[in-house]
């Protein structure tokens, strides 16, 4: 009896496996990375309903045979180690979670300027419900590949169609808007996913260079290599046996530097990363150089003011794939059970040092305010939130908590440092 999976509903539900826009195109940006690129160009381009999104690279492009396998779901092919992909999904799944059309043009040769083109779209496999290329259709931006393949092999992916990215019913403003703040969202995703490439840090592998709307994209390295004050902690390094498969990890703890040891306030603020100081804090687990996931403990230990400047970093080959569970959107992990009673205590002991650090700031009664302000020599040797939050218990314990707020609100016209000292 055959049970062949429908075609158009399968397609459908593959659309929510897990990406979001930046996701999506880091996913396609670790393609270009495999295939050896060293510049990506991604443009967002408004144009109303006909909107769109390249992303060109200058790898070793595709035939034409290359590029039919390519947009198969399940591409077929072999895998090196240290590759990126996996699953051979990434293409389609990543396109169409974004978009319902997508055209990919690469040159292989470097001699002839031979293009091959190719298109999948959504609403044919609805329609048919089959998983079928259509023709490349002549109204597409994918003919804009043409300036980037013209002297030398790549790939330019294009999504239109975009219903995901602009949904239906928005201004022309407001569709220009969204499109500039997911690129300005894009820029510091891929910067912290693939810092290591843009350093050209990675193994194996030369720098890379990525442009977002024409803007470079600069690494956000979590931490903060050129801080002369960061505490490095001895790196470990563990062997795990999975199977039939052998694989390493390993575990590189670092304190970074308090804020009045940082090299100055901007840089104080970059470090604090897109999601800021505390969910910044945690583990980075790299995955063959790629980072698959960004602060938090995994469930070893709870975020914590006092622990905000411990990062650590994890690095695991592909060949752990399977015991780390990555998902397909390769935007999560989980931390294997044969790993965790190995790092603990060193997470513990970071935890420590990191506290440490913490404190030496609050000593310096800086852990507040900018550096270079004048401090005064109460606040300067008691943390000023701890006195805020004993006067709000003493006042809730007293039940005078409406006169509190008398004199929150005095103090919020008169004196609104206090009240912003005092964490209120
Ligand atoms: N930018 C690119 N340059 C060259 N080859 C590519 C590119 N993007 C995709 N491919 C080819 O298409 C295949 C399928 O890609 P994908 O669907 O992302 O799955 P995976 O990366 O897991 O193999 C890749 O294995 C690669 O051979
Ligand atoms: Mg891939």
């Amino acid at each position: 009896m055959d049970v062949t999976p429908s075609a158009s509903r399968l397609t459908n539900s593959l659309r929510d496996i897990g990406y979001d826009f930046a996701s999506a195109v880091a996913d396609l940006v670790d393609n270009s990375i495999s295939a050896g690129s060293r510049q990506i160009d991604i443009e967002l381009v408004y144009e109303g309903e006909s909107s769109y999104i390249l992303i060109a690279d200058d790898g070793w492009g595709m035939g034409d045979d290359d590029l039919t396998e390519a947009l198969r779901f399940g591409s077929r092919r072999d895998y090196l180690n240290d590759e990126l992909g996996r699953y051979g999904l990434g293409l389609k799944t990543a396109s169409l979670s974004q978009c319902r059309r997508v055209t990919v043009m690469s040159r292989r040769t470097p001699i002839q300027r031979r293009i091959s083109a190719r298109t999948l779209d959504l609403d044919h496999i609805m329609d048919t419900d089959r998983w079928e290329l259509v023709e490349v259709p002549e109204d597409t931006w994918a003919f804009r590949a043409l300036e980037w393949l013209d002297s030398s092999p790549g790939t330019v992916v294009c999504w239109e169609k975009l219903d995901r990215v602009l949904p239906k019913g928005r201004s022309v403003g407001g569709g220009r808007r969204r499109i500039e703040s997911l690129s300005n969202r894009l820029s510091d995703h891929l910067g912290m996913i693939f810092h290591r490439f843009l350093e050209g840090s990675a193994l194996d592998c030369h720098r890379l260079a990525i442009t977002v709307n024409g803007q470079k994209v600069r690494p956000w390295n979590p931490f903060a290599p050129k801080e002369e004050a960061r505490i490095e902690l001895p790196r470990r390094q563990f062997e795990i046996v999975a199977g039939d498969e052998v694989g390493f990890v390993s575990f590189t703890p670092i304190v970074l530097p308090a804020r009045n040891l940082f090299s100055g306030i901007n840089e104080f603020e970059r470090m604090s990363g897109p999601a800021k100081w505390n969910r910044q804090q945690g583990i980075y687990v790299y995955r063959a150089d790629r980072l698959v996931q960004s602060g938090g403990w995994c469930g070893l230990r709870a975020i914590d003011e006092h622990t905000k400047l411990a990062r650590a970093a994890i690095d695991f080959m592909p060949e752990l794939d399977e015991l780390f569970r990555i998902n397909v959107a390769k935007m999560r992990v989980s931390l294997p059970v044969e790993v965790r009673p190995l790092i603990e205590p060193h997470v513990t002991d970071l935890c420590h040092r990191a506290q440490e650090m913490y404190r030496r700031d609050l000593r310096e009664g800086v852990n507040q305010e900018p550096l270079g302000t004048v401090r005064d020599e109460v606040t300067s040797s008691i943390d000023a939130q701890e006195i805020g939050a004993a006067i709000l218990s003493a006042s809730l314990a007293t039940k005078t908590t409406a006169q509190l707020q008398s004199i929150v609100d005095h103090l919020r016209r008169t004196n609104p440092n206090v009240v912003k000292r005092l964490g209120w």
